[in-house]
């Protein structure tokens, strides 16, 4: 996606099908429940859905109508209501939201402005036209939005209001459980990237040693093993803060799992199923996933090394834009774009994996890593501080290749998120990693 040398034309008709793409899926996940649902907070850890409905036209009006297209207002007085950092989440239901059907009519003429505004855009008039990129980010800046509300659905209780095809099944895998990365420098972030965020700018190289990464994220039946071997029991595996955690708060398992009648069940968009031995372990926060690497006598890769075994081919000495190389991803490359609600058994995705036989470092499940949120040498901030810069520091933990929940245009080899070490209502699962020194 967003090769530079698109036309103007091509680039116009991306930026559509992108945007189009993104509001299909927010009203999907708006219209799939009742208006006493849509305001409802179903967890002082997420805002109301209806919330993000009118936060999403609000961004949209701000950066395409007003930033980009020198438009008034449409509704000043609304901004502060869904201005991210003046409400924190929980107090965001207490606030005089917009109603359902005045939150969707305003999202909608938003909506139907901004498509003007992009039929008449000049696309290098200034940087933030540069390659459509108001639009790039606006489209990410929904889909994004759509995760969330995706998560929302997933703390919701009551009975299941979305429904999607499983993944195709896969036989176990039986290749080698992980894979040495060569050590060297590779280059890391992109300069490119037309619709990359500021946080993966720039692109430099950095020397990273030889590591062994596991071929697959860690799977439930080894999750399973862990739990099984005593592992939420012992300090030796936990960071003392983490340890402080899961006693305080009583966790003994990944969110969403209960044990009853000798096997661990979990709920999955209102519905209670056996855990599948073989798919990707998901809702642990970073401490779980440190722990469990502990115990298993490996450790968290590293961002550097997470992306090195995503982008680095050691053929052509060059970093790619996905572990399979520069095309936009398709579904035989990744479970992306909520095209099933749940992650795909490890090992699936065989045409995804990395020049050294990596899988599923795309999608399925974002990927805790060891590395702290900071920015690149020689980083700056844009379009606004608060995408990024305010967040940079040690309180927050880098998770990389998004998940079963993210769609195409917000997920690149570069894309980075970040998120607290105790949160684990995000699709998060991990894979572990050893340095080559300890053979
Ligand atoms: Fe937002």
């Amino acid at each position: 996606m967003n090769d530079p040398a698109l036309g103007t034309e091509a680039l116009r008709e991306r930026a559509l099908a992108t945007l189009v793409t993104a509001r299909d899926r927010t009203t999907l996940l708006t219209g799939c429940v009742d208006d006493p649902d849509l305001t409802a907070q179903h967890s002082p850890l997420m805002s109301p859905l209806v919330w993000d409905l009118a936060h999403i036209g609000n961004q949209e009006e701000q950066w395409l109508l007003r930033a980009v297209a020198g438009q008034e207002a449409l509704r000043p007085e609304i901004d502060s209501l869904y201005d991210a950092f003046e409400h924190p989440r929980a107090e965001r239901p207490k606030l005089p939201l917009l109603p359902p059907a005045e939150a969707r009519r305003y999202a909608a003429e938003v909506r139907a402005r901004a498509l003007d505004v992009l039929e008449h855009a000049v696309f290098d008039a200034s940087r933030l036209t540069r390659s459509g990129f108001a639009f790039g980010m606006i489209a990410q800046h929904e889909q994004q939005h759509d995760e969330t509300m995706l998560i929302t659905h997933q703390l919701r209780k009551g009975p299941q209001a979305l429904t999607a095809p499983d993944p195709r099944p896969a036989p176990p895998f039986t290749g080698p459980a992980e894979v040495l990365v060569p050590g060297g420098p590779f280059t890391m972030g992109t300069s490119t990237e037309p619709w990359a965020l500021d946080n993966e700018r720039p692109a430099h190289r950095r020397e990273v040693p030889p590591f062994w990464i596991d071929t697959t994220p860690v799977t439930n039946a080894a999750y399973q093993a862990f739990i099984a071997d005593g592992g939420y029991d012992d300090p030796r595996w936990w960071q003392p803060e983490g340890w402080d955690h899961i006693r305080r708060h009583s966790v003994r398992a990944p969110l969403f799992w209960h044990r009853e009648g000798g096997q661990w069940l979990r709920r999955r968009f209102g519905v209670t199923e056996v855990v599948p031995p073989d798919e990707p372990v998901m809702h642990v926060c970073w401490y779980e996933a440190d722990a469990y690497a502990r115990w298993a006598g490996r450790r968290l890769p590293t961002e550097a090394e997470w992306e090195k075994a995503a982008r680095h081919d050691p053929a052509g000495d060059r970093s790619t834009r996905y572990p399979w190389g520069d095309a936009d991803p398709g579904p035989d490359h990744a479970n992306l774009g909520q095209r099933h609600l749940r992650p795909a058994p490890a090992g699936s995705y065989p045409a995804g994996q990395s020049p050294l036989g990596v899988r599923q470092l795309i999608g399925d499940v974002w990927e805790w890593t060891a590395s702290d949120f900071l920015p690149y040498p020689g980083f700056r901030a844009y379009p606004y501080r608060e995408y990024s810069q305010v967040f940079f520091g040690p309180e927050y933990k880098v998770l990389r290749g998004g998940s079963f929940a993210v769609d195409p245009v917000a997920c690149r080899g570069t894309f980075r998120n970040w998120d607290y070490p105790v949160r684990r209502q995000i699709f998060s699962g991990f894979r572990t990693a050893r340095s080559q020194e300890a053979d």
